[in-house]
C-alpha cells in the first residue's frame, strides 16, 4: 500500500508529504455527475455499489493518497430517526427540527450496526476496489456541527436557531450532544472494525462559536470521541475557524489537526504545539487560480509547514467551479515536490 498517508499520521519522515482534497468525491468531477444524474443524494449514499463506485472515482482520475468514503456527515441524525432530506440547489433540510426538551428526550441511539450497515458493506466494497492501493478515511461530524443542523434544520449564516437552544436550554443541549456523541462513537467504531484506516471529524461550523462556548459545546464532545477512538485508528481533527482551540485539541490524542486557509502555517504550528501533524490549508478558491500559479502555491505551502508532519489538502471542500485540469496540477505539484 502506498503508506506516505498513514506515515504522515504517524509523524514518520516522508520523501514528500501525502495529498487528498476534502469533498473529493464531488460535483466537480464529470463521471461523479453522471451518477448523480440518475440517483437522488440519499440513495447513493445506501447503496455500495454506488457509494463505493463515487469514492474511488477521484483517485482513478488524480491518484490522491488517501480515498475519502462517499457519505455524509447526516447520516447520524437520520439513524436517531431524524428525518433529513437533501434538497437540490437547496442543501440539507430538517422537515422536524429539535426545539425542545421533550423532542431530546425522545431520541434514541440507534444500533448503528443495523442501522448504518449500509455503511459498512460501502466501506467492505471500497477496500476491495482499493485493492490495497492506497488508505481509506471514514468521517463522521463533530457533535456541534450535528447539533447545528438538527436544531436550525437547515444551513445557515448564523445558526441562530442552534445557538438559542443551547444558550436558553443548556440541560437539553447538553443531552443531545452526549447522544449524538455515543452513536458516533460506536458508529466510528462499526467503520474502523469494517476497515477504514483513518477517521476525520469534520466541525466545520465550530468557528461559530466564542472560545468559551466552543469548551463548553463542542471541544469536550471532540475530547470524547477521540479518546475512544485513539488506539484503534489515527484521528484527525478538522475544526473550521478554530485556531483559538487548536493547543486544547492537539492534547486530545489526534493525530492530526485541520487547519483553515485563514490561519497561517506558522501560526498554526505555533498555535498547535510545534509537534502534532497538519493538514490543509489551501483556499478552495485558489483552485480557480491558473495551474502554474497552483503549482508555486503548493510549492510554497509545503515549503511553509515542512515536508513531514504535514498533509497537504485544500483549507475546506473543493468547489464544484474548480476545473479538472487545475486539480491536476495542484495533486501533480505534490507528487513532483522534492526537498
Ligand atoms: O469528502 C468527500 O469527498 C466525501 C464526501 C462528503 C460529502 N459530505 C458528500 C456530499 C463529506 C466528507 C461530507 C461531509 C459533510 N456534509 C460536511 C462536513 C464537511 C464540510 O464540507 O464542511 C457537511 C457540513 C455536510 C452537510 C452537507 N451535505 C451539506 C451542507 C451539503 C450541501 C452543500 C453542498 O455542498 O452542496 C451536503 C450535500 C453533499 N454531501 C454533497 C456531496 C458530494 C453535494 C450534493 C450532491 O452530491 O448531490
Amino acid at each position: 500500500m502506498n503508506d506516505l498517508f498513514l506515515k504522515a499520521l504517524k509523524g514518520d519522515s516522508v520523501s514528500r508529504p501525502p495529498v487528498w482534497m476534502m469533498r473529493q468525491a464531488g460535483r466537480y468531477l464529470p463521471e461523479f455527475m453522471a451518477i448523480r444524474d440518475k440517483y437522488d443524494f440519499f440513495t447513493r449514499c445506501q447503496t455500495p455499489e454506488l457509494a463505493s463506485e463515487i469514492t474511488v472515482q477521484p483517485i482513478r482520475r488524480f491518484g490522491m493518497d488517501a480515498a475519502i468514503l462517499f457519505s455524509d456527515i447526516l447520516v447520524i441524525p437520520q439513524a436517531m430517526n431524524i428525518e433529513v432530506q437533501m434538497k437540490p440547489d437547496f442543501g440539507p433540510f430538517l422537515p422536524n427540527p429539535i426545539r425542545t426538551t421533550a423532542d431530546v428526550d425522545k431520541l434514541e441511539v440507534p444500533d448503528v450496526t443495523i442501522e448504518l450497515d449500509y455503511v459498512m458493506k460501502a466501506i467492505e466494497m471500497t477496500l476491495e476496489k482499493l485493492d490495497g492501493e492506497v488508505p481509506l478515511i471514514g468521517f463522521a461530524g463533530a457533535p456541534w456541527t450535528i447539533l447545528c443542523y438538527c436544531v436550525q434544520g437547515q444551513g445557515s449564516k448564523s445558526f441562530d436557531q442552534a445557538k438559542a437552544f443551547c444558550f436558553t436550554n443548556p440541560l437539553a443541549a447538553h443531552k443531545l450532544l452526549q447522544k449524538i456523541t455515543d452513536t458516533t462513537i460506536a458508529y466510528l467504531k462499526a467503520k474502523i472494525k469494517a476497515g477504514v484506516h483513518c477517521i476525520q471529524l469534520f466541525d466545520s461550523w465550530g468557528g461559530m462559536l466564542s472560545p468559551v462556548d466552543y469548551a463548553e459545546f463542542s471541544l469536550q464532545y471532540i475530547q470524547k470521541i477521540v479518546h475512544a477512538l485513539q488506539d484503534e485508528a489515527p484521528v484527525i481533527v478538522f475544526a473550521k475557524g478554530c485556531w483559538f482551540a487548536f493547543k486544547e485539541l492537539s492534547q486530545t490524542g489526534a493525530s492530526a489537526l485541520g487547519v483553515d486557509w485563514t490561519c497561517s502555517a506558522i501560526n498554526a504550528r505555533y498555535l498547535s504545539g510545534g509537534q502534532i501533524t497538519l493538514q490543509g490549508n489551501l483556499d478552495p478558491a485558489r483552485l480557480l487560480s491558473p495551474p502554474g500559479m497552483i503549482r508555486n502555491m503548493v510549492h510554497n505551502m509545503i515549503r511553509e509547514f515542512g515536508k513531514d508532519r504535514y498533509i497537504v489538502n485544500l483549507g475546506h471542500g473543493i468547489l464544484p467551479t474548480i476545473p479538472l485540469e487545475n486539480v491536476s496540477a495542484f495533486i501533480n505539484a505534490v507528487k513532483e515536490y522534492r526537498e
